[in-house]
């Protein structure tokens, strides 16, 4: 007898599986970075990172879905923690791994003992700023003509 099985929606998607960045993840996590912004970053900027612990990838299946790059710098006392770049492959958007990543980096950073995090968002990107806003992100300057094509910077900062 044929076993039928349905494949499951979306909603009931597993949750991804979060780990540090690796080499061989880079292709996979730059090939995301071109779809995701006009001016990605280069390949080897990616590189530099490897081996940062909250440089993470979340894998959904056998595939990389989607990655954080964070680190904590030194700041008069306590380390200050940076989200630094976060992307999610088009296809798997509004599945959760976007915000997965951004909770387990925020963990990383806490671990280091970082007293709050601060990170850039274009000003038009309304997704992204309601998700950082829902980890307790708040606006507190904007830069102006931050990005190359003139678009201002809103700098989001959270406690942790
Ligand atoms: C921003 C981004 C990383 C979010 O990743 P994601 O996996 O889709 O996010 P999640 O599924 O975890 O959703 C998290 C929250 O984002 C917001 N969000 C996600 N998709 C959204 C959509 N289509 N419209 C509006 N808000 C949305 C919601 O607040 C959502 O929370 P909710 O599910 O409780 O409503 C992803 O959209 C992306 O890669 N965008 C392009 C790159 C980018 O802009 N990166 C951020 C640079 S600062």
């Amino acid at each position: 007898m044929a076993v039928v099985t349905t494949p499951a929606p979306d909603s009931d998607a597993p949750p991804p599986t979060v780990r540090e960045a690796v080499k061989a993840d880079l292709l996979a996590v730059y090939r995301i970075e071109k779809a995701s912004f006009p001016q990605p970053w280069p390949f080897a900027a990616f590189q530099r990172y490897v081996g940062e612990p909250a440089f993470l990838v979340a894998e959904v299946g056998a595939g990389v879905a989607g990655y954080i790059v964070a680190d904590s710098v030194p700041n008069h006392g306590r380390p200050l923690g940076h989200v630094k770049d976060l992307a999610v492959h088009p296809d798997q958007r509004g599945q959760g791994v976007g915000s997965t990543l951004l909770q387990r980096a925020l963990g990383v950073m806490r671990a280091q003992n970082a007293a709050e995090v601060k990170l850039e968002v274009r000003e038009s990107n309304e997704t992204a700023r309601r998700l950082y806003e829902s980890f307790g992100f708040e606006h507190r300057r904007t830069v102006p003509r931050y990005y190359d094509d003139g678009e201002n910077a809103l700098v989001m900062i959270a406690d942790l």
